[in-house]
């Protein structure tokens, strides 16, 4: 045990306020785009493919050049080095050659005076096609075998012969819709050229290292000659993990091609146009269960949409894979993921990364068996929890669960948020109200922490202590609006006994710390704030020998308080020893590093401990529906969630609160629609509805579970928040579906299918209405 930890915390685990906070708000935080931009800087834009899949016959680029204003312009013939994204397939190209794959693809680019300028002049070129067929259909893409990475199956038990002997059967699918990160932010990257032909790239990212690999690559240079750098972004949900490499390529080839500052704005149309999104999934299952919807068996296919090329869609399909089970004990199971190639943007990562769509699988089978049975779903998903004595606890994967406290939290949240007397109540509401209904859901949650690829979980800082006490600290992470610098900020304060203010967290930098994974699979400051602690404790250390031997006492009598130093019988504040220790000549500077212990896992068999732990929660929600319109409500929402021992409850709350918007959003009002010509038609506020702050539930209730500290050693024994409470949002879906149950008398399967848009609950509503009346 440290010191730190013996003593009350005085900085981690106090609700501080986002370290940026009054920036926010008062607007002074300096994004990407706020950067003063250097003189004679030029601007960006890109020229779009128009067809979704065609042959490039001829690319007449004289008018763009011909423009007012226009500096330069680029196609794949400029790249100096290697015409593709990077990733595992290195399968999509910076610029389109010869073939273009979806509506959206980049073909060339221009830099001009004004932003304005570029914008027009990309417009200008005059593009031959010849149309080639087009697909977008996951069940075509399956038919044709069509791709963009080999399919993976995983299997426990004997599925087959326990479904067969199952005293009950199920079966069924649903399309379920992707979704757009909508970062309020959007894609920007300035590049400035630097000599030796080396350049510096601000870049809104979540993975700067990526970032510079790709940079490099493409403008043939080596890792050392490129510098990413990000000290915030606007959001990004998981739409920054891989996609900016490519603005960032784009703004530094126009950069060296120039020699001027360019800076690459997107404007949000062209945005959501190129860039990927939540993978869509069409689900297929097949269930056997006992009378108690015990689940005997569970055969379960998913097929999603890639778009064009791999990009994460590895990764993000294997999630789903390992989430089939949320926090469910499946004892003979299959799973088959195929991953499609379709002409869309190439879909990414999106806050969850496959696991909220591998998880609403299992919960759409717990709705369906609990209806079949006439059961209250809640007792059934409790009846197939994992166990907590030692049984039923090994996933399908083969990692144990041995932290299960789904039961405690289920419990919990069943009594504080009044479950059995407000579902009897909506009942008796639903009885005596013709054309509002009611609906309620509880769903657990139980999501893995860690990156899949074993690799990834690593992390460096790097702190200095000035001549005056002041402290600098840098990590690998990224903020995205989530406090990951202020909870790093806050881990070190607790290190060095000294106060918030002495420390600033500054700009990630890929010349600082080195080779950084992407700040995504929501293990941020587990892994940063280790790494940052890490290097608080080794200048600790230091400072001690020093104090000890400069003021002649035994190190043991050294103790750091409150910004304050006791040494045997003296105090001096942190300020005069670091002051001291400088005209010592005491180096005041250190590199942190941390790995996850303990986890491994083989990608051939799928199974291992790709884990370090898991996190929980359940959440509570009811809704109003109006059957003749299809419009709804969320009424109340109860949240009871597990971050372990919180580092920031303030910001973990924050977290939970955003999380279970953001994925009430997929699950409701997010619809992208692409027309018959491939073209994705809801590309702007206009058409995409995200929530907004009426949207959220006048009654919410969320609260963090108590007297619940990590088992596992993780920073200061707290848990990852950044991404399990979007599938909380799960209940509203549920709760919508037994909303629309209730017009058949909870007799029937509604076909409701996410997201429950009011067109898509009206049509439920309908096929239960005239399916009901058949059987009446
Ligand atoms: N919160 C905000 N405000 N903005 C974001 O872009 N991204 C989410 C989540 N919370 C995001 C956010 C995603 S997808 C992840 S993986 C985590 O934050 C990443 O940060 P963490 O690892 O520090 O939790
Ligand atoms: Mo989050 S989807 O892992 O960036």
């Amino acid at each position: 045990m440290t010191l730190a930890q013996t003593q009350p915390r005085h900085s981690v685990g106090q609700p501080t306020k986002h370290d940026s906070a009054e920036l926010h708000v008062t607007g002074a935080a300096q994004y990407t785009d706020d950067i003063p931009e250097p003189r004679g800087t030029l601007y960006a834009a890109i020229g779009i493919s128009q067809q979704a899949h065609a042959r490039l016959c001829s690319v007449n680029l004289e008018p763009v050049w011909n423009a007012p204003g226009v500096v330069a312009v680029i196609t794949a013939a400029d790249i100096p080095g290697a015409n593709h994204l990077g990733g595992s397939m290195k399968d999509e190209p910076v610029f389109a050659i010869d073939v273009v794959e979806y509506i959206g693809q980049p073909i060339f680019a221009v830099a001009a005076t004004t932003m304005e300028a570029a914008r027009r002049a990309a417009q200008l070129a005059e593009i031959d096609y010849e149309t080639l067929p087009h697909n977008l259909d996951i069940q075509q893409a399956l038919a044709q075998q069509q791709f963009v990475l080999p399919s993976k199956f995983l299997q426990r038990g004997q599925p087959d012969t326990a479904l067969q002997q199952a005293a009950h059967k199920i079966s069924g699918g649903f399309h379920l819709g992707g979704q757009e990160q909508f970062y309020l932010e959007g894609m920007v990257a300035m590049a400035l050229p630097r000599e030796h032909g080396d350049v510096l790239v601000y870049n809104s990212t979540q993975h700067p290292h990526h970032d510079q690999k790709v940079v490099a690559d493409v403008l043939g240079l080596t890792e050392k000659d490129v510098v990413i750098e990000c000290r915030r972004m606007g959001g990004a949900f998981g739409g920054k993990e891989s996609q900016p490499s490519l603005f960032a390529s784009i703004a530094a080839l126009l950069a060296l091609k120039t020699g001027r500052a360019v800076k690459l704005r997107l404007d949000r149309d062209d945005d959501i146009t190129i860039t990927g999104k939540r993978h869509c999934y069409d689900i297929q299952y097949q269930a056997g269960f006992d009378d108690a919807g015990v689940l005997q068996a569970v055969k379960l296919v998913y097929a999603s949409r890639c778009g064009i090329s791999a990009d994460l869609s590895g990764p993000v399909n294997d999630r789903s894979m390992f989430h089939a089970d949320n926090a469910y004990y499946l004892e003979h199971v299959d799973i088959a993921s195929y991953r499609c190639k379709t002409n869309s943007q190439s879909n990414t990562a999106f806050r969850g990364f496959g696991g909220p769509q591998g998880m609403i699988a299992i919960e759409y089978i717990m709705d369906d068996v609990a209806r079949h049975l006439q059961l209250d779903p809640l007792q059934v998903r409790r009846a197939n929890f994992y166990g907590v004595d030692g049984t039923r606890n090994q996933t399908h994967y083969g990692m144990e669960v041995e932290d299960n406290i789904i039961h405690r939290i289920v419990d919990e949240l069943e009594t504080s948020a009044d479950y059995q007397q407000r579902r009897a109540a909506i009942r008796e509401f639903n009885r005596n109200s013709p054309w509002l209904k009611k609906g309620i859901a509880l769903t657990p949650v139980k999501f893995g922490i860690s990156f899949t690829a074993t690799f990834y979980n690593q992390a460096g800082a790097l702190l200095h202590i000035y001549s005056d006490g002041s402290v600098q600290l840098n990590h690998g992470g990224m903020e995205m609006g989530q406090g990951l610098y202020t909870k790093v900020s806050q881990v070190v304060a607790e290190e060095l006994q000294v106060p918030l203010s002495y420390i600033r967290c500054t700009a990630t930098r890929t010349d600082k710390v080195p080779n950084a994974s992407a700040t995504a699979a929501s293990s941020g400051s587990d892994l940063n704030g280790m790494a940052a602690r890490d290097a608080a404790q080794q200048l600790k250390q230091r400072l001690t020998a020093f104090a000890a031997s400069h003021y002649g006492e035994e190190t043991s009598a050294v103790v750091f308080h409150d910004g304050e130093v006791q040494v045997g019988e003296q105090t001096v504040s942190f300020k005069e020893l670091a002051h001291a220790a400088w005209m010592n000549r005491i180096s005041l500077s250190a590199t942190g590093f941390y790995r996850t212990p303990k986890i491994h896992y083989d990608p051939q068999t799928m199974t291992g401990r790709p884990f370090y732990y898991f996190a929980y929660g359940a959440a509570v929600s009811e809704v109003m529906i109006d059957t003749l319109t299809g419009e709804n409500r969320v009424l109340r929402v109860d949240i009871l969630h597990d971050v372990g021992q919180s580092l920031n409850p303030a910001l973990d709350i924050g977290q939970i609160e955003g999380g279970f918007i953001q994925g009430m959003g997929w699950l409701t009002t997010e619809e992208l629609w692409w027309d018959a010509k491939g073209r994705l038609r809801t590309h702007a506020p206009s058409t995409y509805k995200i929530p907004v702050a009426g949207d959220i539930p006048p009654v919410f209730h969320v609260k963090l579970l108590e007297n619940n500290a990590n088992v596992e050693q993780t920073i200061y024994r707290s848990k990852a928040v950044g991404e399990p409470p979007l599938m909380l949002a799960m209940s509203v879906f549920f709760a919508l579906r037994d909303a629309v149950a209730s017009v058949g008398d909870y007799r029937l399967q509604p076909p409701l299918q996410p997201p429950a848009t009011p067109e898509a609950i009206l049509n439920a509503v309908q096929a239960v209405q005239s399916a009901h009346q058949e059987t009446a």
